[in-house]
Parts: structure tokens; sequence; C-alpha cells
């Protein structure tokens, strides 16, 4: 993942590269680091291990040596590579002292590479990266523009890159394939970043690096390359929609995200469907249905990849089309069959994880239909996908997602009852989930008032160390993501199973202190799922229930959270807050940093 920034202007560049690598900081929190030079040729390098914190203190103590240097490069690291450590902290540099680089990617032929510079040069770090600083030292040619050519063209996979050559720190050049880049001219200088979220605030517009090309940031300007020709880009305007993330009232991000979800949902339904007529109202969907569909494959990671799941079951269900999901790391290696009738739709919440880029490729080199679900407007999935609707969540920064989880359900049952009107289907069943759908915002607002009942369980919970989380049907890929949730928050061990799958081995591990989370409203499972249930408390298990507000069967459980009731079909959105907020508040109790869990990034672009 990674962030990479970098800076060539007339300012000093050392407060705000630090201030905007704080803004990148969501790709990673591993190490952080800056190499900073003035036409005077002399320089600063400054690595840190952890937060960008870390940095700004280190570089606050050399307070008196900050000269204006003009020039500068930034990292924030997620660790690929070697451990987390000061020596594997980009910047990397070559053993002249003289090339600094910074990169996110992989580069997958390193170790090849490595073997072959080893014979010439001491490497200090374990990282990949070190090698291209190694390699821009042999190949230099007194040009660092024509040198990078020839560096990229001995790379495998995947970077972008910023380099400073100290001899002429007026140019900084950068080259990309797979991992993202953008340049923009601000004020000052001329800025290169891996994303829009570090610049927001400063930039009106920006232009995005596309694979194989490579950019010269000199004198103000920049210029984009592509097999050695000069290629004119188009510039996008930054608007609002790259708002600053502010936490409020909130301790953390996360709960102010979880917060955020009634009105959402409410924007992601609104603009897409006529309450009033009860009609699907929107123009992509429209478009949509002229196209002969009579399958789906749906590609997407992690919690995207559980709210796929749900998805699918809505075609199957609702739509009445056959649906397969693919986990998209895994997907990537299977053979693909390529079907003009079928539609694949990517969903994902950064727009940028590799995985589900890879595949888009392919896909779309087969001449195949690629629709996106993405959240971050003008990501690389949202602009290679043929077509598409933004789940509009907001910014969602912080590594947990969790309001975009139920923008993009909102999408998915809107997509399939769009696809079902459009089959000729009864409209007034139509009608029945478009009420329900309705009314869905306020009730999820009520559970956010459940936060003290979920925090005096929490805990109580908070003392063990291994949970169960059991569903049904639908209810088992919530199951899954609430105990992805729990996992990724607050480290504890925690796996998600179909409640009729534990008697068939897992059931071995249930003991007092192995609780159970049991997702179980009112429907016609629920009495399917109580004779699971008996069979844990006959284990003397400990069970919290999630259950239907009113359900009398409340006493078989040892605890319970409250759900209100609505259509079936519905359902999967419901245990959705209680169970993130009861993660967070394990969380807190076990003093986890919430918005930054370890070893983890929000934005996933190496495979
Ligand atoms: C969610 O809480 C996780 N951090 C993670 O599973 C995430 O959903 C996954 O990496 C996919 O990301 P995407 O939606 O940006 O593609
Ligand atoms: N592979 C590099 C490292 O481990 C960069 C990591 C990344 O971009 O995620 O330092």
């Amino acid at each position: 993942m990674c962030g990479i920034f970098a800076y060539n202007g007339t300012q000093n560049s050392v407060p705000f590269l630090i201030e905007w690598l704080r803004n990148l900081e969501y790709r990673g929190y591993d190490s952080a680091g800056i190499y900073c030079i003035n036409n005077k040729k002399e320089a600063l390098l400054e690595k840190a291990i952890w937060k960008v914190s870390n940095l700004a203190t280190k570089v606050e103590r050399n307070k008196e040596k900050l000269d204006n240097y003009n020039s500068g490069i930034a990292h924030t690291r997620w660790a690929t590579h070697g451990k987390v450590t000061v020596e594997n902290t980009h910047p990397h540099y070559s053993q002249n002292e003289r090339f600094y680089v910074v990169h996110n990617g992989i580069i997958e032929n390193y170790m090849e590479l490595k073997e072959h510079l080893q014979k010439k040069y001491t490497f200090y770090s374990d990282t990949d990266t070190e090698v291209v600083s190694k390699l821009v030292e042999e190949l230099f040619d007194w040009d660092i523009f024509s040198t990078l050519e020839k560096v990229t063209n001995k790379l495998v996979w995947a970077y972008a890159i910023a380099i400073i050559d100290k001899e002429n720190p007026e140019t900084l050049v950068g080259a990309k394939l797979g991992s993202p880049m953008i340049v923009w001219i601000g004020e000052n200088g001329v800025f290169l970043s891996s994303d829009i979220n570090a610049i927001s605030n400063v930039a009106h517009e920006f232009t995005t690096l596309e694979d194989n090309e490579t950019v010269e940031l000199k004198n103000g300007n920049y210029t984009v390359y592509s097999l050695g020709e000069v290629v004119k880009k188009e510039t996008e305007e930054v608007d609002d929609r790259f708002e600053k993330a502010d936490k409020g009232i909130f301790e953390t991000f996360t709960e102010k995200e979880i917060h955020e979800i009634p009105s959402v949902l409410r924007n992601a339904l609104k603009g897409r469907i006529n309450f009033e007529t009860k009609e699907i109202n929107n123009e992509t969907l429209s478009a949509l249905n002229e196209y002969d569909i009579d399958n789906i494959e749906i590609i997407a990671s992690g919690s995207s990849y559980f709210a796929w799941v749900v998805g699918a079951s809505w075609f199957k269900e609702v739509a009445q089309i056959k649906a397969e999901v693919r986990i998209s790391s895994e997907f990537l290696y299977e053979t693909f069959i390529p079907s003009k009738r079928t539609l694949y739709i990517f969903m994902s919440q950064s727009g940028e994880t590799a995985d589900v880029r890879e595949w888009l490729k392919m896909v779309k080199q087969k001449g195949c239909l690629t629709f996106g679900i993405v959240n971050v407007v003008g990501s690389t999935i949202a602009r290679m996908c043929d077509m598409g609707l933004y789940s509009h969540s907001g910014i969602e920064i912080w590594v947990a997602s969790t309001k975009n989880i139920v923008a993009q359900l909102a999408v998915l049952l809107t997509m399939s009852i769009s696809m079902w009107l459009n089959r000729d289907l009864q409209m007034k069943d139509a009608k029945a989930y478009i009420e329900k759908l309705e009314e869905l915002p306020n009730k999820l607002e009520g559970q956010l008032e459940q936060k003290n009942t979920i925090k005096v369980l929490a805990k109580k919970y908070s003392k063990y160390s291994n949970f169960f989380y059991l569903g049904k049907n639908l209810l088992y890929w919530t199951a899954c993501e609430c105990s992805l949730k729990l996992k990724e928050l607050s480290y504890v061990h925690a796996e998600a199973y179909s409640t009729g799958e534990l008697k068939h081995g897992p059931l071995a591990l249930i003991t007092p202190d192995f609780p159970v989370i049991a997702i179980n409203p009112k429907n016609e499972l629920r009495d399917k799922n109580i004779s699971n249930i008996k069979e844990i408390k006959a284990r003397s298990g400990t069970v919290l229930g999630v259950i239907t507000a009113g359900d009398t069967t409340k006493e078989i459980y040892d605890d319970v959270i409250e759900m209100p009731k609505t259509h079936n079909i519905l359902t999967p959105f419901l245990p959705l807050i209680p169970l993130w907020l009861f993660s967070v508040e394990i969380a807190k109790e076990l003093g986890k940093d919430i918005d930054k869990p370890q070893n983890l990034a929000k934005s996933v672009t190496v495979e």
C-alpha cells in the first residue's frame, strides 16, 4: 500500500511534506520518512518507525537545521518486504548516496535483481525497494529521466516511484505501473502523490498517470511521457467530494462513520428510488436494463466481498438472475471463461484494491461488460469500468469499513429490484420492498441508541480471547463481516460459521469461555437456529443472541442485543450497527487504536 508524496518548488518542503504525509497515512502507518534537499545540495534524510507523528517529532528536534529544502520526497509505509525498522523505512538510497527513492508496490523480481546487484553493492535493508535505488546507480547515464526508463524496463510489477538525484535537485522524476499516482501544479511548485486525499485542501486540479507513464517535475511544471513521447494529459478538478476528514464530536473516525450510517443510507436510496411512486429512478440502471444479461459475476475482497455475497443472493432471490461471487485474490488464478451475457461487477470502497483491479483489467481485455460499485470518485476501478454506480458514502479514511458497506448493500438491493422490474415481475411486490427500505434508515438510527447497553456487554465480553459468530443464510455473511470487524479492531480471534455447521466440528471448542454471538432474527429460520443454540447451551456455552425486539425466546440466551423488525430480505442490514459498535467497545476496553489497527492499511494496492 504505502503513500508517496513529492514536491519541487520554491517553499521549504519539510513542514508540508509531513502534513500531507499525515493525510496519506491511511495507506500505511508502519513507518515514515522524508528526504529533502535545496538548490545548494544541502539535504535532510529523516526516518521513524510507526506513525507519521513520530517522524514529525524527530524532524521537530532538528528544527534549527530546517533550511529552505525546496525539493523533497516522502513516504508512509505498509511493510511488504522487511520488518518495521528504520533501515527498511523509505526513502531508500543508492550506495553513492546520490539517488533517493520512495516506492509504493512490490517489485516481484527483486530477488533476481538483488542477486545481481549484490555483486557490486552492499544492501542495508530487506526491502524490494532498495534494489530500485541500486539499479538507478548502476544504470545512471548522466540523465535521471532517461535512466528512469532503463530502470523501469527491468522492474516486474508493481510500482509508483519517485526519485531525486542529489546532484540535480531541481528535477524530480516519477513512474508508475499498477500503483496509483497523481501530479498537479500548486501555488509554490509542482507536486506528486499517491492519491487526492493528501491534497484535497490545496490543489484545484490534478492529473492521473496511467500505467507505464513517467513524469518529470521541474521549474514548477510537470511533463508526462509514454514510451519516450510527451503525452498530453487531461486534468480533473478537485471538488468537495474530496472533503477533509474530521472526527467531530467522536473519539474515533470509526465511531463517527458508524453514526453516519442512517444518513448515508438515506442518501444512497434517495437519488435512486422515487419513494412516492415506488419506482427505481436511475439512468445508469435503466441503461443497464438495455443489455441482455442472464448471469452476474461479482468480484471483491474483504468486507466488500461479504457485502457482495449478500448482494448475489438478492440478485438470485429478487431478480431471479444467476449470480456468482468471487474472492478477487483467488479468482485471479482461476480459468476465466468470458461470456458476453454476463455482467461483471467489481465492488470496492477504495477503488484501488489490486486483486480486484487486476481482474477488471483481464475481463476488459476480453471485451466483457464491466460495472463498478465504488466509493472513491475517480479511483482506478471507477475509471476503468464501462459503467457503474458510486456508493457515495462520503470519505471513509481509516481502516475499518462500516458506513460504506451499508451503502454498498443499498446499491446492490436497488440494482436487484431494478433488474427484477425489468423482467416484468410483480410491481406490487417490489412496492413492498421499497416501502420497507424507506423505513430502514430510521430503524438503523434507533440502533445507535443501544450504545450504552452494548458498552456494558463489551465490558463483560472483552475478557474472552475467542469468539464464534453464527448466522444462517444471508445472515451467515453478516456474521462473517462482524467477526472480521472484531478481529480487525480488537485483535481478538473470531470465526464465523453458518449456525448449522457448528456441530460438524467447531462445537468441540465450546466452553463457557468461548462465547458465541448468534444472529437469530424472528423469521422462518429462527427455530432451526434455536435448536443449534440449545446444543451449545447443553455444553455450557455462553451465547449472546442478536434477536428481534420482543422475541419471547430471549431467555435461552445469556445476553441479548435487540434488532428492529423489518422485511426478511432486509435483515442483513440489522446486525451491523450493534455488532460493529460491540467490536469498537471491545477494542476500547483492550486499549487498541481503533482507527489504525496493527498490520493493516485502508487501501490495499498490492496483490
Ligand atoms: C474492511 O473493514 C477491511 N478493512 C477490508 O476487508 C476491506 O473491505 C478490503 O480490503 C476491501 O477493500 P475495498 O473495498 O477498498 O476494495
Ligand atoms: N514493498 C515496499 C516495502 O515493503 C513498499 C510497500 C508498499 O507499497 O506496500 O517497503
